[in-house]
């Protein structure tokens, strides 16, 4: 399936929808530390996120890590500093999508690592200042398991 990187989330109720979309989904969840919550079982109860999907999320100290360790897939950032409309490239199964923190969106060495192409914006209106994260992983995740016709989804409509 996909995978889906958050780069250092800060507010635990937008990593929980992510959490039920990869459930939904089948798609991998990858957290980048520092975190902005504790994964432990009392910390997650109280953040209100599901401390047993959560245990199916894998952390990494640092995107480096992330990214050595994946052997296949394309890399895609997800940045409204984009060049690229997200609507606009083909996606295969093994590809990541990175996403940056609420507060401060991807920091310059990891916008630095991938080629232009590879740095996807999703359309605003102008005068807006972002969309909110887990919103922004929907509408990419939806996109690429769309072009590969909802492959392992229970049943199409
Ligand atoms: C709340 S936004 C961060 C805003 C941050 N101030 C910035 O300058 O990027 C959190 C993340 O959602 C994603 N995001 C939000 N709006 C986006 C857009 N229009 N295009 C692409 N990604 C977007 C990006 O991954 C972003 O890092």
């Amino acid at each position: 399936m996909f995978d889906l990187v958050l780069h250092q989330p800060q507010i635990p109720p937008n990593t929980g929808n992510i959490i039920r979309l990869c459930a939904n989904s089948g798609a991998n969840l990858h957290l980048i530390e520092p975190l902005g919550f504790r994964l432990d079982e009392k910390s997650c109860r109280r953040a209100g996120l599901d401390y047993n999907e959560l245990a199916k999320v894998k952390s990494w100290p640092d995107f480096d890590k992330y990214k050595h360790q994946k052997k296949s897939g394309k890399i895609w950032l997800v940045t409204k500093y984009g060049e690229s409309c997200y609507s606009e490239n083909a996606y295969q199964l093994g590809d990541s999508f990175v996403f940056g923190a609420e507060q401060h969106g991807l920091p310059p060495h990891i916008m630095a690592s991938v080629p232009p192409e590879h740095r996807l914006a999703l359309p605003m209106r102008s005068g807006q200042r972002s969309l909110n994260l887990s919103n922004a992983v929907a509408v990419i995740l939806y996109e690429a398991w769309r072009q590969q016709d909802f492959i392992g989804s229970a049943r199409r409509p």
